[in-house]
C-alpha cells in the first residue's frame, strides 16, 4: 500500500545555510497517527515546513498520495489535503469562536453549502464550538483553545493534519482534552503527523513513531515500541524506563 505521505532522502536547509535535513526518509500511513519526537534542533519542525510547503527540498522527494508535492506552493499543498495547525500565531482573541473556525474555510468560501456543512460536521468533533459559538476567543482556556484551532483546521476537510506541539503550555487537564482531541481527529478520519517534545504524550497517542537526530530519522516503528525502545530512554529519560516518573 502507498504511504499517505513519504520522504524519500530529502536534504533541506535554510537560505544561506547549510542541510538541516540530511537524507530523511520516513512514511506515514493513511489513517494513522504519527509522532516525530528528537531533541531540540533535530529538524522536526523542518520537516513539517517541508510537508506544508514553507521550505523547498534540496534533494530527494516528497509525495502525499503518491504525487510529488516537494517545493510546491503553500496554498496548492492545502488544496492536495494538507492543512497545518500553526503553533504561534493562534486564534484571533477578539473574534468569536465561530468566525474564528469560518476563518479556516476562507478557501472554500464560495462554496456556501459545504461551508455550512462541514462545520456542522467539526461541531459534533468539537461540541465546544457550538457551545462557545458567540465567545470572544480570547476568554477560553489554554486548552479550549486547542481545540478551538483543531477545529479550524478541519474545516478545509484535511485528509492529513500537521500538528507542531500541541501539547505545549497546556496543563495536566487541559492535556487530557488536547489527547482525546487528536483522537477524535484520528477517529473523524484524519491522518496525523505531529511532532512533541513531550515524548511519553506523543508517543501514547501516536500509533506510529519517528525519532529524529542530526536532521535524519534514527528508528521508527509503532509508538509503543520506540516509547520502549532503550536508547530512547538514554535519551529523553536519563536512561530510566519509559514507564517511570509522571507522564
Ligand atoms: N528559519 C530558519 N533559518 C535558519 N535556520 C533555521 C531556521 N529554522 C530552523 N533553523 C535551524 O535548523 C535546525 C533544525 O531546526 P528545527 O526547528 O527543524 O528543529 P526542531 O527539531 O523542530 O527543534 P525544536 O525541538 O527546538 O523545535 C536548527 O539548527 C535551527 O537552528
Ligand atoms: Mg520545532
Amino acid at each position: 500500500m502507498t504511504p499517505l505521505l513519504e520522504l524519500r532522502g530529502v536534504v533541506a536547509g535554510y537560505r544561506g545555510g547549510g542541510d538541516v535535513l540530511r537524507g530523511v526518509d520516513l512514511a506515514v500511513e493513511e489513517g494513522s497517527i504519527a509522532c516525530i519526537v528528537g531533541p531540540n534542533g533535530a529538524g522536526k519542525s523542518t520537516v513539517m515546513r517541508l510537508v506544508s510547503g514553507l521550505l523547498a527540498p534540496r534533494a530527494g522527494q516528497v509525495l502525499f498520495a503518491g504525487e510529488p508535492i516537494g517545493g510546491r506552493p503553500p496554498a496548492k499543498i492545502i488544496q492536495a489535503g494538507v492543512v497545518q495547525v500553526p503553533q504561534s500565531q493562534g486564534l484571533f482573541p477578539d473574534m468569536t469562536v465561530r468566525e474564528n473556525v469560518l476563518m479556516g474555510a476562507y478557501p472554500l468560501r464560495r462554496d456556501r453549502a459545504r461551508v455550512r456543512t462541514n462545520y456542522a460536521r467539526v461541531q459534533e468533533i468539537f461540541p465546544i464550538v457550538a457551545e462557545r459559538a458567540e465567545d470572544r476567543s480570547g476568554n477560553l482556556s489554554g486548552g479550549q483553545r486547542r481545540m478551538v484551532e483543531f477545529a479550524r483546521a478541519l474545516m478545509l476537510e484535511p485528509r492529513m493534519v500537521l500538528l507542531d506541539e500541541p501539547s505545549v503550555g497546556l496543563d495536566p487537564k487541559a492535556l487530557q482534552g488536547a489527547y482525546e482531541s487528536v483522537r477524535r481527529m484520528s477517529e473523524a478520519g484524519r491522518t496525523v503527523l505531529l511532532i512533541e517534545q513531550n515524548v511519553r504524550f506523543g508517543l501514547r497517542l501516536a500509533t506510529h513513531g519517528i525519532v529524529m537526530e542530526g536532521g535524519q530519522v534514527r528508528l521508527t516503528g509503532p509508538a509503543e515500541q520506540v516509547l520502549n525502545n532503550p536508547e530512547i530512554a538514554d535519551l529523553y529519560f536519563g536512561g530510566s524506563s519509559a514507564h517511570s516518573g509522571a507522564g
